[in-house]
């Protein structure tokens, strides 16, 4: 089967040890529809094996919590905090995998995006004690010995994700939560190694990815979503993007060539060429001919309703563009040895 207007779309991806049989992505959706401590239900596995039957190439798994304190703004996330959580997480990816379908899995943490209610009545842990506007919440600042343990942490949930039979791991370094918060100057007020400069400010982003990648290995597909830019004053530009970008590339390796037909992503294609996912917004007749972007990643058009769910991340005044555009975020897949431009022979 062939695309007229986009002829890849079909065709057989690879990116590190993972092959997908299209390029056709399920874009990171929490569901809720894990149970109250973070563990995969039958309803779950149900609603992942109709994805699956679908027919898409790769199936994300939305935000997985690291830790507990890491949890957002619903009881019923899934949760990779713990070992216990392992084999219902494998009767997840066995009945994906049924399909010919890869998995991901979304690692997360909420940072200050959460209240005491979802977190076992601890308090939030952000880089800086700067109160969430929405929550109503002012988070803890994290000690420096913190923050590398929650690089462990990491660390520890990817290889309980690949243990679990996951396909690839992908940050959530998009959308106010913690990755994102340490980037943003609006929320990150600190002073030491971890603040101020934008190599700072990305020293958490690149620790952790370093940390994941020695964890899981080299061919392991490793992922980051990033917001391009908070369109808020002072807070992430293109230009922090860029170097958020740069850095990953650094960390991970030699990038490989692909194109994006937005503006934002094309702009954050130059420091690299790695692979990169696009999500949200995407309305196949909107791409410019010839398509040939390895992955589009796709959720249902239900943006709007996840910008009113999270309305710190979309101004309520415009600031250029659609309101729909400022929720655009990207995933950037670096040194995963891909070549996505030939399909896998
Ligand atoms: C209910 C809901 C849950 C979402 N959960 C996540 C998530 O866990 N992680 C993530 O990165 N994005 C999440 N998103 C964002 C989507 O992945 C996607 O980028 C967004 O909906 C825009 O795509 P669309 O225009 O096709 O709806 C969520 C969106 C919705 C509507």
């Amino acid at each position: 089967m062939s695309h007229p207007t986009y002829p890849r779309l079909f065709e057989q991806g690879r990116i590190g040890g993972m092959v997908t049989k299209n390029r056709l992505v399920q874009s990171s959706l929490c569901d809720n529809m894990s149970d109250r401590n973070g563990a995969v239900t039958d309803q779950k596995i149900a609603y992942f094996r109709r994805k699956a039957e679908g027919g898409v190439g790769w199936i994300n798994l939305g935000y997985a919590y690291v830790v507990p304190r890491g949890r957002g703004c619903t009881y019923y996330m899934v949760g990779i905090q713990d070992d216990e959580l392992i084999p219902g997480l494998r009767r997840l990816t066995d009945a994906v995998h049924e399909h010919d379908v890869r998995m991901g899995c979304q690692l997360a943490h909420a940072g200050r995006q959460t209240t005491h209610h979802y977190i076992h009545d601890m308090t939030a842990e952000a880089p800086s004690p700067v109160p969430e506007p929405v929550l109503g919440e002012v988070p803890g600042e994290l000690s420096g010995e913190r923050i590398k343990e929650i690089v462990r942490e990491f660390a520890q949930a990817a290889v309980r994700a690949k243990t679990a039979g996951f396909d690839l791991v992908e940050f959530h370094g998009a959308h106010g939560y913690l990755h994102h918060s340490f980037v943003s100057p609006m929320t990150n007020r600190r002073t030491d190694e971890y603040g101020g400069s934008i190599e700072n400010r990305l020293r958490f982003s690149r620790e952790s990815v370093r940390a994941v990648r020695d964890a899981v290995g080299s061919d392991f597909p490793v992922g980051y979503r990033l917001s391009g830019q908070d369109y808020f004053e002072g807070g992430i530009t293109l230009e922090d993007s860029l170097a958020t970008v740069a850095m990953l590339e650094d960390s991970w390796g030699q990038p490989s060539p692909s194109k994006q037909p937005f503006r934002q992503t094309r702009a954050l294609q130059p420091p690299s060429g790695s692979p990169t996912c696009d999500h949200g917004n995407i309305r196949l007749t909107r791409f410019e001919p010839p398509y040939t972007e390895p992955y589009v990643r796709w959720c249902g058009g239900t943006g709007s309703a996840r910008a009113r769910t999270y309305p710190i991340k979309v101004a309520r005044r415009p600031v250029g563009g659609s309101f729909r555009a400022r929720h655009h975020s990207v995933t950037k897949l670096p040194g995963c040895s891909a070549n996505l431009k030939e399909p896998d022979t």
